[in-house]
């Protein structure tokens, strides 16, 4: 993937205003809910059979934190996504067996939640520019299922 000057100045830009613990939170509570067929990988979570039980839950906090700093290393690392995701990718595909269609719903679920932080701010060409990183993301992701 070949990346403008512009694209990576936008995503930089974007980014520094993202809060990860508080991004990944919403955007894993919105995951579980909207997609409730995700909550069966999560099945030492406890509670989520309510939005304010994921809202509240703070198995789903940590996690949240988790996987917005592995995107955030992968923000750091544009060039070169694929191998700094392809230990996490084998251990999504090998050991949490994870089906890489959810990843897709996982990045949608974190374009609407910048959408809604960003308000406007996130114009349709910052809007362009992440929809081309999340393919990049899921692309990596789903690398390692063979
Ligand atoms: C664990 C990242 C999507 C299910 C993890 C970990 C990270 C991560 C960093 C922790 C690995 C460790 O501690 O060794 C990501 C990223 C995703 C993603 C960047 C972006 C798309 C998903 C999706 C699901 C999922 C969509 C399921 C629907 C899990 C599960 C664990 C995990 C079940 C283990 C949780 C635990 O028991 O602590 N992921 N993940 N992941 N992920 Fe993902």
């Amino acid at each position: 993937v070949q990346w403008t000057a512009e694209e990576k100045a936008t995503i930089a830009s974007i980014w520094a205003k993202v809060d990860l613990e508080n991004v990944g939170h919403d955007a894993l509570g919105r995951l579980l809910l909207v997609y409730p067929w995700t909550q069966r990988y999560f099945g030492t979570f406890g509670n989520l059979s309510t939005a304010s039980a994921i809202a509240g839950n703070a198995k789903v906090h940590a996690h949240g934190k988790k996987v917005l700093g592995a995107i955030d290393n992968a923000i750091h690392h544009l060039d070169n996504v694929k191998q700094t995701l392809a230990a996490l990718s084998k251990q999504h595909a090998d050991e949490l067996y994870v089906d890489p269609e959810n990843f897709k719903r996982l990045g949608e679920v974190l374009i609407v939640v910048l959408a809604s932080k960003l308000g406007s701010e996130f114009t349709p060409q910052v809007q362009a520019t992440f929809e081309k990183f999340i393919d990049v993301l899921v692309a990596a992701l789903s690398h390692g299922y063979n």
